[in-house]
């Protein structure tokens, strides 16, 4: 008898009932990874720093008959994060997955990136995931039930670029920060990865999806697949990972960049 059981195959990437925290969901793929898990029927409390803008997708995520919650929230204070998880325990009774979304980058040139610019960058792409991370986890552990953890990390994270010594750094260490996170929560059944995307429209990437321009001229030589990416294009991967169909699957770094890792 081939062991694979039916109900599982048949609902193993549902996040149906799960309890989603994204962080970033202002932006343009926390808003995306929100919503797709929301249309999946999970309950997904929304945080970024920006009031305003979380009040709006609320009321348009409700609308549209979402669960969902707001609550602002700077990922790299950790008792504004400490707020925020309780808040979604106080709303939804439990933490189930977190979506990681949030990030920052100011390009420039080690020559002049002041030392304090280079560590906001830090501070925003790496040690705020670790709070955050950190915090989710232990709300997850106190539940006994596991968890799962998804990480938006980049493309860059193996691989440099002009301008970009804390951006790469901050992603660099995001990836390997994760495999350690994997190994120290794997006893609780909480697995941990990160998506690493390449370019995919944003507001601050908007200009370099003009056909006409060199940048995506540039990019379309190393892109196998012929076009940058839609936030659609990323849901998916952030629906498997927080989905028992990854259930084996933790200290990943997981491509999704339209082949530009393999080219
Ligand atoms: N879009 C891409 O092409 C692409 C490619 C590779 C990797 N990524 C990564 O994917 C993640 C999301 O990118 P995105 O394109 O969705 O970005 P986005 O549209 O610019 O949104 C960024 C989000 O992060 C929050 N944020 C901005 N600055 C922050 C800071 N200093 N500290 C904490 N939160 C901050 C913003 O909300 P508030 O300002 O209200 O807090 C917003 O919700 C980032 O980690 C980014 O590095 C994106």
């Amino acid at each position: 008898m081939i062991k694979v059981e039916k109900d599982f195959v048949q609902n193993m990437f549902s996040v149906r009932g799960k309890v989603a925290l994204v962080t970033g969901a202002t932006g343009a793929l926390g808003g995306a990874v929100a919503k797709a898990y929301g249309y999946q029927g999970a309950k997904v409390v929304m945080t970024a720093r920006n009031t305003s803008k979380l009040k709006e997708l609320e009321a348009e995520f409700k609308a549209e008959g979402i669960e969902c919650a707001t609550i602002a929230a700077d990922p790299g204070v950790v008792a504004e994060v400490k707020k925020a998880i309780e808040f979604v325990v106080a709303t939804y009774g439990e933490l189930n997955i977190l979506a990681v979304c949030h990030g920052y980058n100011n390009p420039k040139g080690i020559l002049e990136q002041s030392v304090e610019e280079w560590q906001t960058i830090m501070d925003a792409d790496l040690k705020s995931v670790y709070i955050v991370c950190r915090a989710a986890a232990e709300q997850m552990v106190s539940q006994g039930k596991g968890g799962k953890i998804v990480v938006t990390s980049s493309a860059r994270s193996k691989m440099g670029m002009k301008g970009y010594t804390g951006y790469c750094a901050s992603k660099g260490g995001c990836d390997l920060m994760i495999q350690s996170m994997a190994i120290d929560l794997a006893p609780y059944h909480i697995n941990v990865n990160t998506i690493n995307p390449t370019v995919f429209r944003s507001e601050l990437t908007e200009w370099m999806f003009d056909p006409e321009s060199a940048v995506y001229q540039n990019f379309l030589k190393r892109l196998p697949i012929g076009r940058l990416g839609e936030v659609q294009d990323f849901v998916g991967m952030a629906t498997f990972l927080a989905s028992p169909a990854s259930d084996f699957l933790t200290g990943g770094n997981y491509d999704a960049t339209g082949g530009y890792w393999s080219n």
